[in-house]
């Protein structure tokens, strides 16, 4: 059955990591998001990306097939298909982008190439309530730590982000040195919430203006936890709860006052933030607390379209389909995609 009556049907596949998924939107609502999660990783403690490309492989056609099935289209009804084309892991971005070039190729449908990191920004779009434009977005995940002007879907502006390790990275390293298993942020947020967050103190990096640094924060937790366990071997385990939660309010207290003085500095007065890290419970409060002290209103997508999802990519293309803002067959992968003003 051909798409006949208009309707703008866009596929979006996210392969940029170790998540594999697919998602359909029609005039922007989403109707499916497939999210496969790739366990391989786990007993080597990061994702390796020679293995997630292999999983990506093994997982895309079952998980586009599903999607398409759950949202009750057929690939003939597609209007585009979208894929994220960067920034990631060059091998796990080759899966997603070959797969939609080539299905779009054999329908003679366009393709949409999108931005990882803007793609995180526009899942507030994805339910209600959304914010207006301009509004100010701090983008955590496992490679960013961004703060966004967002002035439209697709114009957005940089200025802040780290000059090292991401947020996401601070909390997978420190409880990769906890001996929690991979990837360690949720973990810490779990262990986290029976804990005492004044428990320990760890250096608070400090980066100029509106940037970010985590390198520093990580070598206190590794130094820290050398001295401590020294002459007590069991430290890690007699304080886990303490430990997580005192290294999850530190990142989170850094995040906060940078979005703090950005939006000070902006006189934005519509907050959100994005990215897997935005799943965080203590990030989660303390944004909401910080922006009722200041009146502002707070905006966090669901759970499920923080972290790693196809539902933001479909639902970028969508606003680039309205634009017309199509790729050629040529397009490569762009495992570095900085994100600007567009
Ligand atoms: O956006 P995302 O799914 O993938 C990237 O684009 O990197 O973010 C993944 C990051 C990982 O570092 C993961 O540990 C972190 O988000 N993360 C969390 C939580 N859920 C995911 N960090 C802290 N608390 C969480 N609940
Ligand atoms: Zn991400």
């Amino acid at each position: 059955m051909s798409n006949k009556n208009k309707d703008v049907i866009i596929l979006g596949i996210e392969s940029s990591c170790d998540d594999t998924s697919a998602a359909v939107c029609i005039n922007g609502e989403l109707k499916s998001n497939v999210i496969a999660n790739q366990s391989v990783h786990e007993k080597y403690g990061g994702v390796v990306p020679e293995l997630a490309s292999r999983a990506h492989q093994q997982q895309i056609v079952p998980v586009v097939h599903t999607a398409l099935e759950e949202a009750g289209v057929t690939k003939e009804q597609l209007s585009a298909v979208a894929f994220t084309v960067g920034p990631g892991l060059l091998g796990s971005l080759l899966v997603g982008s070959t797969f939609g070039k080539s299905l779009a190729l054999g329908l003679g449908i366009p393709i949409i190439t999108v931005n990882h990191m803007q793609a995180h920004v526009l899942a507030h779009f994805i339910d209600d309530p959304s914010p207006s434009f301009p509004f100010l977005c701090l983008t955590v995940s496992g490679g960013h730590t961004q703060l966004v002007l967002v002035h439209d879907y697709l114009k957005m502006e940089v200025i802040g982000e780290t000059i090292d390790d991401a947020a996401g990275e601070a909390f997978d390293k420190s409880a990769k040195m906890l001996g929690l298993k991979y990837p360690g942020g949720p973990l810490v947020d779990k262990f986290a919430r029976t804990g005492n967050p004044k428990a320990f103190e760890f250096a608070r990096p400090k980066a100029p203006g509106l940037n970010f640094s985590f390198s520093g924060f990580k070598t206190s937790v590794l130094y820290s936890l050398r001295k401590w366990g020294k002459d007590q071997p069991t430290f890690v385990e007699d304080h886990l709860e303490d430990l997580c939660a005192s290294i999850q309010h530190t990142i989170v207290d850094v995040l906060l006052k940078k979005l703090k003085q950005a939006a000070k500095q902006t006189g934005s007065t519509q907050l959100g933030i994005a990215g897997g890290v935005s799943a965080n419970s203590g990030l989660r409060q303390g944004f909401e607390s910080l922006c009722k002290n200041h009146q502002w209103e707070a905006f966090i997508p669901a759970f499920q379209y923080c972290t790693d999802n196809a539902a933001m990519i479909a639902y970028t293309g969508y606003q680039m389909y309205l634009k017309g803002d199509f790729a050629d067959q040529s397009v490569s992968p762009k495992p570095r995609f900085p994100l600007g003003i567009v």
